[in-house]
């Protein structure tokens, strides 16, 4: 559908959080090593410039899930496309993601990865809706509580494209001449 991006947070602002976040982990993971578990592809912008900002040991492990549904939807049914490599078992888990909408995704992402034994298993996410939670997900590592409205860019897609902005923006759809959205 033809539509045009708004800037809701801009590169300044996310980066700036961004590096409030990683100091937070940085304190509280003091003398101990933390491995991200970074959910693509959404989840590998801020994975990236996170893991950057974070001053103790840092190791990384990439996991892809689709969820069945529409574009804009999820429904909470859960696919692996891309397990991890590595074993969780006693690391110091933090699973990174780009967005918690209803939910549904990461409650069924949490439980899987806590079977595997990690030693703590904790969630970040740059963007949060709450009002939109249809599910019990506990947040440990909020960058920003957004309204709900559909956001592309740091890796947020609509339709596979946009993920490259260096920005926060909301998808505004353009009316077409003919009267129709
Ligand atoms: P949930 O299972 O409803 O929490 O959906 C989470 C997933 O839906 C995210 O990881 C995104 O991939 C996608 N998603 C939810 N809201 C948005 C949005 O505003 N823009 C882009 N993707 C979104
Ligand atoms: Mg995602």
């Amino acid at each position: 559908m033809k539509h045009h991006v708004e800037v809701l947070l801009t590169e300044e602002q996310v980066d700036a959080r961004i590096s409030e976040i990683g100091a937070q982990i940085s304190r509280d993971y003091e003398g101990k090593e933390v491995h991200l578990v970074c959910v693509l592809k959404g989840g590998t912008f801020f994975t990236c410039e996170l893991a950057k900002r974070i001053s103790v040991p840092v190791s990384l492990d990439f996991m892809s899930v689709s969820s069945y549904g529409s574009d804009t939807k999820s429904s909470g049914v859960v696919r692996i496309v891309k397990d991890l490599d590595e074993p969780l078992r006693g690391k110091d888990v933090i699973v990174v993601e780009d967005i918690v909408d209803s939910g549904r995704t990461l409650s069924y992402l949490l439980e899987m990865l806590k079977d595997r034994g990690p030693a703590s298993l904790k969630l970040c996410t740059l963007l949060d809706k709450p009002e939109r939670r249809v599910t019990d997900v506990k947040v440990d590592y909020t960058g920003f509580r957004v309204p709900d409205e559909f956001l592309v860019g740091y890796g947020l897609d609509y339709d596979q494209k946009h993920r490259n902005l260096p920005y926060i923006g909301k998808v505004v759809f353009d009316k077409q001449e003919d009267g129709k959205e």
